[in-house]
Formats: structure tokens, sequence, C-alpha cells
């Protein structure tokens, strides 16, 4: 048991997903106890998982639990999506909750707990107008967004730095323990 916030990380299939080990480090340096919740394609090569697992000590959530079983985890302070990838965008905002990654999205709106979501969608996905009016919907709900990312190459055949920091500077002032004012609700969900 510990007396700090817990932040989920939600991971989705998106190739910079193989970094999200530098999001978790930062977050543990800003005193969150963080657990993964990842997609199951997510899970399928993605990013390390045994790597992942042992840096925050504990299993990586991508299934529901069984009837009865306790949760693994504790209720979150706020949820981080980094990678947000264009199908779990789209799939959260019209309240589709088939993976525990989006159950645990939809939940966490209802429940008042911050999130914030980093998209990683390429240009071409992101003008799709099912794409535009996900941001909208869930912008209303309160969800925070850092900038778009495409990811595509720049003019020197690099790639542009993904903003993993980002989407905690974008929790901050809203956490209790991370400067927010008021709490969070309890949990009383089904995750
Ligand atoms: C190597 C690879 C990289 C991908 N990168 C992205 C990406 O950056 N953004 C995205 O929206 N989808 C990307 N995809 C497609 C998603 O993996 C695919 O849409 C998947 O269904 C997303 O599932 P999820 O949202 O449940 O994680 C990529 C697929 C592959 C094979």
């Amino acid at each position: 048991m510990t007396d700090k916030p817990f932040l989920y990380v939600v991971v989705c299939a998106a190739g910079v997903a193989a970094d999200v080990s530098r999001l978790i480090s930062r977050a543990q340096e800003r005193n969150w106890e963080v657990g993964v919740v990842a997609t199951p394609v997510a899970m399928n090569g993605f990013f390390d998982t045994a790597a992942v697992g042992a840096q925050t000590g504990r299993p990586i959530r991508s299934a529901w639990r069984a009837p009865g079983e306790p949760n693994p985890f504790p209720a979150p302070d706020a949820v981080v999506v980094a990678p947000a990838t264009f199908n779990t965008v789209n799939k959260w905002a019209a309240g589709i909750a088939d993976t525990l990654a989006l159950g645990t999205l939809c939940e966490a709106v209802g429940l008042g707990v911050p999130i914030a979501v980093l998209p990683c969608v390429a240009d071409a996905l992101a003008a799709h107008p099912a794409y535009r009016d996900s941001l909208v919907r869930l912008r209303d709900m309160g969800v925070r967004f850092g900038d778009p990312y495409a990811g595509g190459p720049e003019p020197d055949g690099g790639r542009p730095e993904f903003g993993w920091d980002g989407a905690l500077d974008l929790l901050a002032g809203r956490v209790p323990g991370q400067g927010c004012p008021g709490p969070v609700p309890g949990d009383t969900g089904t995750r």
C-alpha cells in the first residue's frame, strides 16, 4: 500500500508505444504510482511488456477480470492515454467498451477522473470527419488533449519527439497530492 496518487497509463497500439517507459519514469519521478492498462493489440509486440511490468511493479492489465476477482489496481486518481490511436479515440467517443482499456476510459469520464490524452494519429486518418467529431465530443466531456502527433518523418529524415512529458503537464493542478484543490470521486466502477 502507498499513499501516492495512482495513475493509469492506457497504452494503445501505435509505434511510439515502444517508448512508453519514458512516460512511466517521468510519472514516477513526479510521485505517481503507475499501473498500465494496454489494449489487446498493444500487447502484441508494441512495447516491452516484461520491462514495463517490472518498471511499475505490477502486472499489465489488458483483459477484464473474472467475476468475483479483485481488481489488481486501486481506483485511478488520474488517467493518461499515451499513445492514443485513431481506433481507440473514436470508439471511446462513441461509448464503446469492448476492451478493458476502453471500458476504463468510458468509466473514468463518469467518475470525474482527470484524463490526459496524447494522440498518435497520421494526418490522413486525422482528416476523417469521425475523428474530428470524436475530439470535439471528448473535449466537451472534459478530456484534455496534447498536441497532434502524426509521427511522419521530418525534412531531415528524423522523427519528431513524441511529447511524453506533456501528458503529465496536462494533469498538473487537477489531482490530489499534485496540486488539485478538490477530492476525486470514490471508486464504484466495474473495472
Ligand atoms: C507497426 C504499426 C504501427 C501503428 N501505428 C499506429 C499509430 O501511430 N496510430 C494509429 O492510430 N494506429 C496505428 N496502427 C494501427 C493500430 O494498431 C490499429 O488501428 C489497431 O486496431 C489499434 O488498436 P487499439 O486502438 O485497440 O490499440 C499501427 C499499426 C501497426 C502494425
